[in-house]
């Protein structure tokens, strides 16, 4: 079984104040955008579990949170099937506003992906905010209209991000040293 003293270290490259105080501003320039219409977080699991909780709090009135999963295959070269949807979301997304709530932006073929397929389903706006945005891993260009931090092109987990499932509970976001 592992043991505590067996979890590498996890450089921080985002602190937890930082990205409270980061998640408070999102919060609030969504809910001025939106003026005091209703709006419906769409999360990107497993990811997203503590960003949305916390924009979702940062977000005064109305706001509706459902779920997505999703598979991506990275690298496979047939434009069919790439991202599979694991989990949909249950409430109907017609003529709502809605945000897809996303951990980071690496390659930009998941939310590109997410993009196309939610647009379908006529919604009244479709924005998209990620606390994360990798710009220089970018292979499908996608609009990210609310950002938390742009970060270099290196593996971050913490704060929802994972390394083979381990590291989501941290309350930061950093880099694996592995000592
Ligand atoms: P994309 O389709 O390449 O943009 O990948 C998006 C997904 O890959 C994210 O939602 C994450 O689940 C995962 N991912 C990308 N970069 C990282 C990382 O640095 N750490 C952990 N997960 C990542
Ligand atoms: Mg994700």
């Amino acid at each position: 079984m592992d043991t505590l003293s067996a979890v590498p270290k996890i450089e921080v490259l985002i602190d937890e104040e930082t990205i409270q105080e980061r998640v408070k501003q999102l919060g609030a320039k969504i809910r001025a955008d939106y003026g005091d219409e209703s709006l419906v977080f769409i999360g990107v699991l497993k990811g997203c579990v503590p960003f949305i909780a916390d924009l979702a709090r940062a977000v005064s009135g109305h706001v509706e949170m459902d779920y997505i999963q999703v598979s991506s295959w990275h690298g496979q070269r047939n434009s069919t099937g790439i991202v599979q949807f694991k989990k949909d979301h249950d409430i109907d997304i017609q003529g709502r506003n809605v945000l897809i709530v996303e951990d980071i932006v690496d390659t930009g073929l998941t939310l590109a992906h997410l993009r196309q397929v939610l647009s379908t389903r006529n919604p009244k706006s479709l924005r998209v905010v990620s606390l994360l945005n990798k710009p220089e891993a970018r292979l499908h260009e996608v609009p990210v209209e609310y950002l938390g931090f742009e970060i270099p092109n290196t593996f971050v987990v913490g704060y929802g991000l994972d390394d083979g499932e381990m590291y989501r509970n941290i309350p930061f976001v950093g880099v694996v040293t592995g000592d």
